[in-house]
């Protein structure tokens, strides 16, 4: 495909999310092509693309229009790279992993809503995800808007979480899972950091709600005032009317917007099936809050 004509666009869902077709990006993008793909991803938080197969060069290539990367976390299996592998099969062997490894227990942490690296004193732009091999059922990506969860809060909520600035790290989300899991090594890699609770897109100033498995605790809150309002902006943040699943299929990319969605990994058979996705992460271009 030749990138001469428009874009086309198709929303997913009421809210958020939509299809781009009329566009190949496996190949280089000049900046009149990527200028539309750019401004869809500002406005509609998710973008899915189908029929691009990628491999990681091209991945790189394609995601470096959004801007530098995010080198991999240290305790990743692609350590040394820009990739997140997320997949039940051994980096070296191809191999399904057992489903009692570590490495399968950790990724556990990806079924909580989160966005990622907000662990991060610079909270990344957006990920993009590929799909190189899907299960032929399950393991399903979920999104959620956090500007339909902002918008849907009473005004005396927005109020008090407004000017509010909450504790992220590496280590809350993985104890969700199983206290004690993370390495001494990522948690001196990875200390907390501060993080505004509302977000604001700076082109559209669109407002969107900040929190997600990462986020611990509500900075000067005790610890029980602050967990009931996590908890109660994690319900009301996350009605199913705020979500849609993407189903995948090989030669998918999707782009999502971690300063406006949440997002979390659903459940497939790991024994059965193989899986393998590899995302890469823009960086954000500035903290939300002075650390
Ligand atoms: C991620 C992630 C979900 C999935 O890549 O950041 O959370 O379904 N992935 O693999
Ligand atoms: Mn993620």
């Amino acid at each position: 495909m030749r990138n001469t004509g428009p874009i086309a666009i198709r929303r997913l869902h009421p809210l958020f999310g939509a299809e781009v077709t009329g566009i190949d990006i496996t190949r280089p993008l000049s900046a009149r092509e990527f200028g539309p793909l750019r401004a869809a991803f500002e406005e509609h938080s998710v973008l899915v693309l189908r029929d691009q197969p990628m491999d990681d060069e091209k991945q790189i290539a394609f995601s470096e229009n959004f801007g530098p990367l995010e080198p991999t976390l240290s305790a990743n299996p692609a350590v040394g790279t820009v990739f997140a592998r997320q997949s039940n099969l051994d980096i070296n062997t191809g191999e399904t992993i057992p489903s009692d490894d570590m490495r399968m227990i950790y990724q556990k942490a990806n079924y909580f809503w989160h966005s990622d690296s907000s662990f991060k004193p610079v909270p990344s732009l957006c990920s993009i995800l590929t799909a190189r091999l899907c299960p032929p059922e399950g393991g399903d990506t979920e999104f959620c808007s956090m500007r339909a969860a902002w918008n849907a809060l009473p005004a005396a909520l927005q109020a008090t979480v407004e000017p509010l600035v909450a504790e992220h790290a590496l280590v809350y989300s993985r104890n969700r899972v199983q206290p004690g899991i993370l390495s001494a090594k990522a948690l001196s890699d990875y200390p907390p950091v501060r993080q505004r609770m509302v977000r604001d897109n700076p082109l559209n100033g669109r407002r969107a709600l900040y929190i997600g498995a990462h986020c611990g605790h509500i900075v000067g809150w005790p610890r029980g005032t602050s967990d009931a309002l996590l908890e109660e902006l994690t319900l009301r943040g996350t009605r199913p009317e705020f979500t849609f699943a993407h189903k995948w299929r090989e030669g998918d990319v999707v782009i999502w917007d971690n300063r406006a969605v949440l997002h979390r990994a659903t459940a497939y058979d790991t024994v059965k099936h193989k899986r393998l996705m590899q995302r890469t992460t823009v960086a954000g271009d500035a903290p939300t809050v002075p650390q």
